[in-house]
């Protein structure tokens, strides 16, 4: 909570794990966006009121779910739309009472940069007839294929229920799709979808632009993400109303954790000597808050935020072994939110009537300086998705670059409103690709390189739940409920 007072609570050695009242661990997951919020709020749950939880936040809790206003309404320019199965999600804002939204997109279009190849009609039958006419049984095939992805992520579900973690994201993944999964980490949306026997023009003129509005990069991201995306086509698309940070709030104040105004600097590891004489481990984290650097000590620490000198930047002090430094690039994308009437001369309509199009996506053309653009509905408020798109309306733009004024001047015919919010928004994606590890030391965990597979809340939720469940076992050296193999099978005669 910006502007909180700043409470420190230090630690002291004797009252650590002192066994009255069992006292176990006050863990901090530094960042308060979904993974930090989720994992406050999954700790709390296995820890149960005993143990005292810091989340140390730089910024504004939500992270990467963030609104701003424009016209005294509330536009996500983050995190945005949630799937029909993303169970974490749909429980936490059950839990916390929260409303949802449906989100309705206006027809769309796919823009090569000189037509469109695709206009979707308001009739989904003339739209299955066209989807037919230029891509074969492409499309029908594609729901297929995604569907029996799903249905394998669609595991770890079951596996969290019954309270099993994974040590590394390798081995949390495999569990859930085998080599079928590590498959689709090691190969392109491109490779993956042509070996699986769909056309070029389907993968250029349908996949291409879905990756591009979902992760800014065309189809060289890895199969796994690419098939996310693809998945977010379907329908039944959801928001929280008010915002989906909305729920990162919910969560910490459910947890009953302390959230601490302050950017986390470095972390190291510590041995101190309790009363009886027992040498017992510490992290030692220090932060930068608005008086000045301070820190404070913990028995475990949890990582939220993707690690990376542009990023969370954390130096780890006096590791042994030292934690490596692992590649993490991560993708600049920019929300513009422009409010305005758009040029329809720009996408080929020299008659404005005739444009119906309220979403229009792009093909990979280095000629296009945006990636997509949508009318969009106030935060939560599915009640103006039919809008006609030639009244003035708010646009969502999404670019590799701000968008300069003669570009603005181009997309639209006139406007009287711009906000701009740039992001790291999620990893570059080179398959194949490389995992951080979960466990970065003892008591030391990291939630975001899943993020590496796919970025999206759920799997933020996802890692969190892991995180925890992982954390609580290895404080109480439960190791029949980490790393179990065959957990599928398994788990299928439990029933
Ligand atoms: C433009 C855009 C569109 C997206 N669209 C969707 C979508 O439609 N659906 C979907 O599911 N996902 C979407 N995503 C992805 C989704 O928003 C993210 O995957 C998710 O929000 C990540 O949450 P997180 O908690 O793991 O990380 P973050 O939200 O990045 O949280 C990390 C937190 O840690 C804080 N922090 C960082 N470093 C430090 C430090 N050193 N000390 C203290 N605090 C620190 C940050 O301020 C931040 O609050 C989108 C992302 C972007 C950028
Ligand atoms: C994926 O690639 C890694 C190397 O990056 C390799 O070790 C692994 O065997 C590959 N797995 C599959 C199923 O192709
Ligand atoms: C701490 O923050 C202040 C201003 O907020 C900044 O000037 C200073 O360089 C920061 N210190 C470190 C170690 O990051
Ligand atoms: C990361 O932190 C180090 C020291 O804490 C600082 O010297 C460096 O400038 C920071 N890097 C970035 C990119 O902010
Ligand atoms: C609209 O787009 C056309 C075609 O790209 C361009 O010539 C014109 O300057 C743009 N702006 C307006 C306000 O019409």
């Amino acid at each position: 909570v910006p502007g909180a007072v700043k409470v420190t609570v230090p630690v002291s050695p004797a009252v650590v794990g002192s066994g009255i009242g069992g006292g176990p661990p006050p863990p901090p997951p530094p960042g308060g966006g979904i993974g930090g919020s989720a994992a406050a709020y999954f700790l709390r749950q296995k820890f149960g009121q005993g143990v005292q939880l810091h989340v140390l936040e730089k910024g504004v809790l939500g992270g990467r779910l963030h609104t701003l206003d424009m016209e005294g309404a509330t536009y996500e320019v983050g995190g945005s739309v949630i799937h029909p199965l993303n169970l974490h999600m749909k429980h936490f804002v059950k839990e916390l009472g929260l409303s949802v939204a449906s989100v309705q997109d206006g027809l769309a279009g796919v823009y090569n940069g000189e037509e469109f190849v695709f206009e979707e009609s308001s009739w989904s039958f003339i739209n299955l007839l066209k989807l037919l006419w230029h891509y074969g049984l492409n499309s029908l095939r594609m729901s297929m294929w995604v569907e029996d992805i799903l249905d394998k992520f669609m595991r770890i579900y079951r596996y969290q229920m019954h309270d099993y973690a994974f040590s590394s994201n390798e081995r949390l993944l495999h569990a859930l799709g085998g080599d079928d999964f590590t498959r689709l980490l090691n190969q392109t949306i491109d490779e993956a979808m042509q070996k699986a026997g769909f056309s070029q023009k389907f993968i250029n003129e349908v996949v291409c632009p879905v990756m591009r509005v979902d992760y800014g990069q065309g189809v060289t991201i890895n199969a796994f993400v690419g098939a996310v995306s693809l998945a977010g086509v379907q329908a039944g698309l959801w928001s929280v109303k008010g915002g989906n940070k909305l729920v990162c709030s919910g969560l910490i104040y459910s947890s009953k954790a302390e959230v601490i105004p302050g950017t986390v600097v470095s972390i190291e590891p510590k041995t101190r000597t309790r009363r009886g004489g027992e040498p017992v481990k510490l992290y030692e984290v220090t932060y930068n808050t608005s008086s000045g650097l301070t820190g404070d000590t913990y028995d475990m620490v949890l990582i939220a935020a993707p690690l990376g000198r542009k990023l969370a930047n954390i130096t780890f002090r006096n590791f042994d072994p030292p934690i490596p430094e692992f590649p993490n690039p991560y993708h600049q994308t920019v929300t513009t939110l422009v409010h305005g009437r758009l040029n329809t001369s720009f996408f080929g309509y020299s008659d404005p009537q005739a444009f119906h199009l309220g979403a229009i996506f792009t093909t990979d053309n280095p000629k296009l300086f945006i990636h997509s653009l949508s009318v969009v509905s106030p935060a939560g408020d599915a009640a103006t998705g039919g809008k006609l798109p030639l009244q003035s309306a708010v646009w969502k733009v999404f670019s590799k670059e701000e968008l300069t004024k003669e570009q603005l001047n181009l997309l639209f015919s006139s406007y009287d409103s711009v906000k701009v919010k740039p992001w790291l928004a999620y990893p570059q994606y080179s398959p194949p690709e490389k995992f951080p590890p979960i466990v970065l030391h003892e008591q030391l965990y990291y939630l975001n390189g899943l993020e590496r597979a796919a970025s999206a809340m759920e799997i933020s939720a996802i890692a969190a739940r892991n995180a925890a469940l992982l954390a609580f076992h290895r404080w109480h050296g439960h190791s029949a409920s980490v790393d179990q193999e065959d957990l599928h099978e398994k788990l299928k005669t439990e029933l």
